[in-house]
């Protein structure tokens, strides 16, 4: 699974891993790919140094990388108590609500109260880069939009290439015009934020309208016959997010959460705002439905709906409240059945790729090899 873009970072498969877990990106990046680490979750960036030094420690000298969330809009001056301030008392007692109809105790003096999405400050972002550019990382990826112009330019100057995520063609035409090298075409089907379009219609869309950048495929991909699909819809490699949770090196919560992960059908993922304002793919559950309840007062937009509900989403997961608790999942949670390390991950991708090659090959025949 060798492209061009792959060549050129130096890693033996065309295949990005996002994930949050530094254990897990170190496993990406180990196996012969790129892992690439969430760092939205760092409010503390001496706390991001020490996941990059175990990472510089557990990659054996293979190349990884670093996703930020720094929006486009720049937001100045206004602290994290200000946003605070703007939720509705009415927004709050709806949570009180929701959490005391399935009676989630409250979390304890010592708890500390989980992430507060404050990634997507720009401070907390540049803040979080001033740190990175301490490292080799030879990729820095941006979840929404493209990072400002000083910030690509920083990255060029450490030899750190720039990708971002886009979720239509539009985006991606943005992507370029800021100088961006590297255009992740995300579909509707992907865990996270998600756009309208479906990869198989996305990639395709994307790849003719950045012409000559090269473009990952991102959203419904998990096997190695998926992976073909999207380098042969003109994609330079794949990016997974999802497939990489219920791996056995993932330090996900709960175990009540890995085994709903594993039972989970394609169809049991939403689009909702419920996390953070801003639609992401996630488990349904009933946490995803009460704020779809019509009787309820809806979400917040982004960043106090992630501030709002925060302190439940940590109760939620330490109290393993089964029918509230999810997390952001694609829909190809309904092929992710069973615990594998990261390794096996990439020896079935590596498998389901030849299976896919040779089935187009038995099709295309003579006839088309020889032209
Ligand atoms: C649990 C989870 C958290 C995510 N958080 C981020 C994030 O912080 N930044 C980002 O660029 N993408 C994030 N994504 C999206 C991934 O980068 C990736 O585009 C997506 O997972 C690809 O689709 P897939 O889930 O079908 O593999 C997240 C995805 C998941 C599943």
């Amino acid at each position: 699974m060798e492209t061009e873009l792959s060549k050129r970072l130096g890693i033996e498969h065309a295949i990005f891993g996002f994930t949050p877990f530094p254990a897990v990106a170190a496993a990406i990046s180990r196996a012969g790919g790129m892992g690439v680490l969430g760092a939205v979750r760092y409010s503390d960036a001496d706390e991001l140094a020490r996941s990059l030094d175990w990472m510089e420690e557990n990659t054996g000298g293979r190349p990884y990388g670093l996703d930020v969330v720094m929006p486009a809009k720049k937001v100045e001056g206004v602290s994290e108590a200000d946003i605070e301030a703007m939720i509705p008392e009415g927004h709050r007692e709806y949570v009180r609500q929701v959490l005391a109809k399935h009676g989630v105790p409250e979390l304890g003096p010592d708890d500390v109260s989980g992430w507060r999405i404050t990634g997507w400050m720009e401070q907390v972002a540049r803040n979080q880069l001033d740190v990175a550019f301490d490292y080799p990382i030879r990729l820095l990826a941006n979840a929404l939009g493209s990072p400002p112009a000083d910030v690509i330019a920083r990255a060029h100057e450490h030899d750190v290439l720039v990708a971002a995520l886009a979720g239509s063609a539009r985006h991606a035409r943005h992507h370029k015009d800021a100088g961006i090298d590297i255009v992740v075409a995300q579909g509707y089907e992907a865990g996270g934020h998600t756009g309208e379009i479906a990869s198989m219609v996305l990639v395709p869309e994307v790849v003719s309208a950045v012409e000559g950048l090269p473009v990952l495929a991102a959203g419904g991909i998990g096997t190695g016959e998926q992976v073909a699909a999207g380098l042969a819809l003109g994609a330079q490699g794949a990016w997974l997010g999802s497939v990489w949770l219920t791996t056995t090196e993932a330090e996900l919560p709960s175990r009540v959460l890995i085994d709903k992960l594993l039972a989970a059908g394609s169809g049991d993922t939403v689009r909702s705002r419920a996390l953070t304002g801003k639609p992401a793919r996630q488990l349904r559950t009933e946490w995803t439905d009460a704020w779809e309840d019509p009787a309820g007062p809806g979400t917040l937009p982004m960043p106090l709906q992630g501030l709002l509900v925060a302190d439940a989403v940590s109760r939620i997961q330490k109290y393993e409240t089964e029918p509230l608790l999810g997390t952001p999942v694609g829909q190809i949670v309904g092929q992710m059945t069973s615990e594998r390390s990261v390794q096996a991950v990439f020896d079935d991708l590596t498998r389901g790729f030849e299976r896919a090659v040779d089935r187009i090959n038995r099709i295309a025949g003579p006839s088309l090899s020889r032209a």
